[in-house]
Order: C-alpha cells, then structure tokens, then sequence
C-alpha cells in the first residue's frame, strides 16, 4: 500500500513538474487522456450550459407523448469524429437543424472554459458540419514544428497556427506575400525560415537585402543572385524582368501562338510545359523593402522609379513565368511614394508581426479584414514572432515561425548549395564565395550540428 502512495506521489509529481516545464510533453503523456475523458464524459452537459442545444423536435415529442415515456431531453450536436493530435483534439460536429458555424464560433471562449483546455477554435468544414480544434497548452511559446509534415513543390511549412496546425507558405496558391512588422518583431527571422524551408527544393533564390546584406548575405550559397544595395536591386529587378519576358517568349514558342498575340491573351504557365522545358522557379526575398522606395536626390528618384517600376511589373506578369515576390518591411504604405499601393494590391498573402501602430497593420490587412488588423495591434512585444497571417478571402490566423538561428539557416543553406541553379541572366549578381563549402558548424561549443 505505502508503496502504491508513493508511486502515486511521484506520478502527480512528474506530471506537475511535466506540466510547468514541458507543456508539449505533458499533453502527450498524461494530458491528451483527461482532457479527451474531460470532453467525452461532460460534453452533453457543457454543451447544455454553453446553449448549443437544440429542444426535441415535435415527433419525438409526439411519440414520447403516444408511447408514455418521460419527454426527451434537449440534444446537443452530434460528434461525427473526435480525434486526438499532438497538441490538442479535434472534432467534427454535426449541427442540428436551427443551429449555425456561428453558434459554435461565438461559444469557443465559454467551451474553453467548460472543458478547462488553452483553446478552442472552430470552422465549417462543409454545410451542417463544424470541426472545433482544442489546444491542450500553448503551441506558440515554444514553437515545435511536427517530424512529418506534408511537403509539396513550392509549399513551405513555415510556421504553426494558434489551433496547432501548421502554417503554409503555398507559392503556388499564393504567388506574392508581404510581411509586416515593427523592428525587432520578427520578420528577417520569418523569412530566415522561409529560405531555410525553400532551400532543398528545386528553386532559385534572389535576395535584395539592403540592410547591407546582413541578413540574406550568409545564405549566399543557396543564391542565386544577391543585392546589397538598392544600385545593384535595381539591375537586378531589370534582369529578373527580362528573364520573365524570356520566359514568357519560350510558353509562346511552345504554344505555337504567333508573336503578335498580346500578353495579356497568354494564359500558360511554366507549369504547363513539359518537363525537360520548364524554367525553375525564382522566389525573390526582399527585406527592408522602404530602403528601396526611398530617395534624396533627383538621380535617386529615377532609380526609385525603375525599381517600383520593375517590382510591380514581376507582381502582376511574374506568377505564369514562375517568379515569386516575398516582400519584408516595418511600413508599406502610400507615404513611400506613387506604385507602392498598386504594388501592394497584388501582394496576395499578407502577415503582420507585432506594429506600433494601427495605420501600419491597416497596410497588411485594412483592405482584408478589419478582425485581423486588430489582431495584429493586440500582438504582445515580449512575444517576438507572433504575427497574423491573412489572405485575400478575409481568413487569417495567428502563427509563430520557430526560432531558426541564422547559423542553422546557414548550415541547411550549405547543405543544399548544389541545388543552387545558374541562371545566365543574373550571373553578374551570383554572390561571390571563396573556398569550398564549409562543413556545418556545430550551433554552440557543446551541441553537435543538427540543422
Ligand atoms: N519566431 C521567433 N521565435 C522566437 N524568437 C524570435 C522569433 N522571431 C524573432 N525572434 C527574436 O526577435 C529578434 C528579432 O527578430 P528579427 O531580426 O527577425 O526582427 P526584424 O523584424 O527583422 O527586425 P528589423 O526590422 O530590425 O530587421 C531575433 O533576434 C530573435 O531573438
Ligand atoms: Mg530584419
């Protein structure tokens, strides 16, 4: 018996100690069991309380009535599946008739409460079906990206949702993004794991970096091209315009169109060619993008207007020639001078990390959805790299990319440096690199390398 007590004691015990210092690993020991016991036992009186019962229809009260049986209780939505995951549970509700989405989503902070979970969010999955998705604790303090995780051509998992789903960063479903974001909020670290996520895949990368290549500068080797100055950015945009027309000029050879078609009638894409044609797919990172925009002499003036110029030109044509814009920035706004909003309406995806103020997140998502900008405000500064993540259906979530150093972004980057393509129209911008490519350097004195 005293035996018993004691294993009993130091069970409890680790699984408070578990609790306190690793919410991930309780929830997968002892965690996803009582909340799923939780959920499963008290659901039909949670949902009671929370008012997400519907009364009984008047058949089943006719024929309480007619067969003497006491009158049938209100019922409450049917669960059509309850899984558990690695950090929270999810289930699919079938909604009685009378009951909307809305009902669910307006209920999840009392069902969080009931059903004492971190948090509760909900969606149609399809018309009378809602999948409410539980967390167990909070995914994005520490950030922990699941080992198996569906990877597609062009498609990052770059980050985890709040509901502990992971975040995609689809080139293909969403050709150019923006990032947004106050400094030190997060954004170069974002787009650190964007490239770091791109990098085995068969892609080219250019980077403008004009924070004097600090950032992108060390990943040189998975470069195709960089700049480091807004000189060298806006050769470097003609260049990329002249290989998208090259492009565009190999779909029309291979459409059999005559050259006199207009552009505007092509509606191929690189992806529409056979394979040993296609051109590989450009992604260009941009960071710091207002130091692009901005000019203090006449000659720097002409050289802002080519850039936005070229910029805008790859946003509206660049998609069908397989090249994508990934735009950081603290603003994007009017205030930068003529062609940044047009610029910024094509910029499909849209993320915000923490902004100071309400006209910066209004530039991600003042023309998206009002609930989102007020998301974006509310981002505490503490928490560096929480952002809301939008597009254009009016859908956002908020997201935390893990916290990737830049030597293992270097490490993955050296790594994949074969996979580098040449591509002859930017070669006089492939970053230069001396020796050969270094052995992946351990991450501190004492860890091993493991990126
Ligand atoms: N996802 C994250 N998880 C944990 N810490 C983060 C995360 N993202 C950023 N940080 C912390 O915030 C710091 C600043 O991040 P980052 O350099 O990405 O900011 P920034 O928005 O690019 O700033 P600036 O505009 O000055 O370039 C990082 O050094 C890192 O310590
Ligand atoms: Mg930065």
């Amino acid at each position: 018996m005293t035996a018993f007590m004691v294993a009993l004691v130091l069970v409890v015990a680790a699984a408070g100690l578990l609790r306190w210092r690793r919410p991930a690993w309780y929830w997968m020991t002892f965690g996803v069991t009582l909340a799923s016991l939780r959920v499963l036992v008290r659901y039909a009186s949670v949902m009671d309380a929370c008012g997400l019962t519907v009364p009984p229809s008047r058949w089943r009260l006719a024929l309480a009535r007619v067969t003497n049986r006491p009158v049938p209780e209100s019922r409450p939505p049917r669960i059509l599946r309850f899984r558990p995951t690695r950090t929270g549970l999810v289930l699919r509700l079938g909604l009685r008739p009378g009951q909307d989405a809305f009902d669910i989503a307006a209920a999840s902070d009392r069902l969080r409460h009931s059903f004492s979970i971190y948090g509760v969010t909900s969606r149609e999955v399809r018309s009378g079906v809602v999948e409410v998705r539980m967390t167990g604790y909070d995914v994005l303090k520490r950030v922990q990206m699941p080992a198996k995780l569906d990877t597609r051509p062009l498609r990052v998992p770059v980050a985890l949702r709040e509901d502990g789903s992971v975040h995609y960063r689809d080139y293909r479903a969403v050709p150019h993004a923006l990032t947004l974001g106050a400094t030190e909020s997060g954004k170069s670290v974002y787009q650190r794991n964007l490239v770091a996520g791109l990098a085995p895949m068969d892609v080219a990368l250019v980077g403008i970096d004009c924070k004097q290549g600090v950032e992108l500068f060390p990943l040189a080797r998975r470069f195709s091209a960089l700049a480091d100055n807004p000189d060298t950015a806006a050769e470097l945009l003609d260049a990329l315009v002249s290989r998208m027309e090259g492009v565009y000029q190999l779909i029309r050879a291979e459409q059999r169109i005559t050259a006199d078609v207009p552009d505007a009638e092509i509606a191929a894409d690189i992806w529409d060619l056979p394979e040993h044609l296609q051109p590989v797919p450009v992604v260009v990172l941009v960071d710091e993008v207002a130091e692009l925009a901005l000019f203090a002499s006449k000659d720097e003036e002409k050289r802002r207007d080519r850039i936005i110029t070229a910029l805008v030109r790859l946003a509206q044509l660049g998609r069908a020639a397989g090249i994508y814009l990934e735009i950081c920035g603290q603003r994007f706004g009017s205030e930068l001078g003529k062609g940044i909003t047009m610029l910024r309406a094509q910029l499909t995806g849209r993320t915000a990390h923490r902004v100071n103020d309400e006209t910066s997140a209004n530039m991600a998502f003042g023309d998206i959805s009002p609930d989102a900008v007020l998301a974006a405000i509310q981002i505490p500064a503490e928490l560096r790299g929480l952002a809301v993540a939008g597009d254009s259906t009016g859908g956002w979530h908020r997201i935390r990319a893990p916290h990737t150093s830049l030597r293992q972004a270097v490490n993955t980057c050296n790594r994949h440096a074969d996979r580098t393509p040449a591509l002859p129209e930017l070669a006089p911008f492939r970053p230069e690199l001396t020796g050969t490519p270094e052995a992946p350097v351990p991450l501190s004195k004492t860890a091993p390398a493991t990126a």
